[in-house]
């Protein structure tokens, strides 16, 4: 459920009227739903009610500060990438303790920045990270508590860009090596071995593949304490999906997937960290954009947008579907037409859905693509030096820009000319 639903023939966002903010912050723009927000996290957290836990949102899919402290304030703890992400956490005033590190490439910089602003745990990824992070932790005089990603070798069965827990991915150590792994770091003096990281995939939309994977972590949390570790700690990354099309396959729900780690991984002792990304802000988020115009090819008509794949990258790099619904709901029974909707960027790629059904549209109207809030703003770049278009973020019936567009001017000073092409 979400909180963009049509009253009196229009489209609002919670009790904000979506017409009257495009007419403020003029199109396109990314615009959030606080109410979803919030509602997301307590799914999250009241599925895991009952056993000791933090869901760290995953701050890589909607990064916006304005987001981070809406789900800081809630008690949410994050899970960062890069020195950018932790920095962002750090000013949206969640505490270095509920901010876990993950990432293939952590550079000796992040790891220092982490250690001395204050860090729940790093997810260490290879024996070469565990020795950098060893080495930064004996020069600053700290000791960093970590868990070791480890790769379970599961078929998340989700789009192969977004899949991480096979064998052939570049991700964590293979499970089989666990135990010489854990050896090594337990023998590091900057290192404190807390417990086990694991992350699959991304848009799950099966509990089998994490249950799978699940089941091996709690053997391996067995064989673990066997071997004389402390295993207090179990983080099992993101990756539950949410339904993209109103159709009937929907993706499990958080308290299934609660239930399901309660299950495996419930009587171990260990406190649960979860991940989640998407399922927080993805339906949390629309994409409203404006039609430029109507134009009729050959055999199909195009609707061309002034939103393009560098606002919104899903469709064209992971042929995603995107529902987009008129701001003005059609009237009862109307036919539907269909369109190739497209953006004005100078590439065939730079299109969202093809022969798309909707209602009858004309220039001036207003689209929203639902779905649009996880992977949406963050991955947005400036191709065809077109602005990074604007965040708003509505509660109730209030709305704030939380990052305004660039003027040109803005973007273009950013390039520095070498003394010798100075006038
Ligand atoms: N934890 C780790 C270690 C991750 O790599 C990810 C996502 C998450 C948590 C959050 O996963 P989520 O709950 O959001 O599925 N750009 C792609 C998705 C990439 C996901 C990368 N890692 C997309 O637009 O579909």
């Amino acid at each position: 459920m979400d909180h963009f639903l049509y009253r009196d023939g229009t489209l609002y966002a919670e009790d904000a009227e979506i017409t009257e903010i495009a007419a403020q912050v003029g199109t396109p723009f990314y615009l959030y739903s606080s109410a979803t927000l919030t509602r997301h996290f307590r799914l999250f957290d009241e599925a895991l009610e009952g056993i000791d836990h933090l869901v760290c949102y995953a701050v890589k899919a909607a990064s916006n500060q304005a987001i981070l402290k809406t789900l800081g304030d809630l008690g949410a703890g994050m899970d960062v990438v890069s020195a950018g992400e932790y920095a962002r956490a750090r000013a949206a005033g969640v505490p270095g303790d509920r901010i876990v590190f993950s990432g293939i490439g952590k550079t000796a910089d992040e790891m220092r920045m982490a250690l001395t602003g204050g860090i729940r745990q790093f997810n260490v990824e290879s024996e070469p990270e565990m020795t950098a992070l060893n080495a930064v932790a004996l020069e600053l005089g700290k000791i960093a508590p970590i868990t070791v990603r480890v790769n379970p070798d599961v078929d998340a069965k989700t789009h192969a860009k977004i899949a991480t827990g096979k064998s052939e991915n570049k991700f964590g150590i293979p499970i089989s090596r666990a135990r010489e792994v854990y050896a090594m770091a337990a023998k590091m003096k900057g290192l404190k071995v807390i417990g086990i990281d694991v992350h699959i995939g991304s848009q799950l939309t099966e509990l089998d593949p994490f249950r799978q994977a699940y089941e091996k972590v709690a053997d391996l949390t067995k064989t673990l304490r066997e071997d004389g570790h402390e295993i207090t700690r179990l983080d099992l990354g993101g990756g539950l999906g949410i339904p993209y099309t109103h159709s009937n396959d929907r993706p499990p729900l958080p308290t299934e997937y609660g239930a399901m780690i309660k299950e495996t991984l419930g009587n171990l002792g260990c406190e649960i960290e979860i991940e989640p990304g998407r399922l927080i802000a993805g339906n949390a988020g629309v994409l409203i954009s404006k039609v430029i115009y109507m134009k009729s090819g050959e055999d199909r008509e195009f609707v061309i947008l002034d939103a393009a794949m560098n606002d919104l990258i899903r469709p064209a790099m992971y042929e995603a579907h995107h529902d987009i619904i008129p701001v003005t709901e059609a009237e009862a029974g109307i036919e539907q037409q269909e369109y190739d909707i497209v953006g004005p960027v100078c590439e065939t790629g730079d299109t969202f859905a093809k022969s798309r059904a909707m209602p009858p549209l004309v220039a001036g109207d207003l689209v929203a693509f639902r779905s649009a809030g996880a992977y949406g703003a963050v991955m947005a770049s400036e191709y065809n030096t077109r602005p990074l278009i604007p965040e708003v973020l509505v509660m109730g019936d209030q709305y704030a820009v939380i990052r305004a567009r660039p003027t040109l001017e803005d973007m273009i000073n950013r390039d520095t000319l070498p003394t010798w092409l100075e006038d």
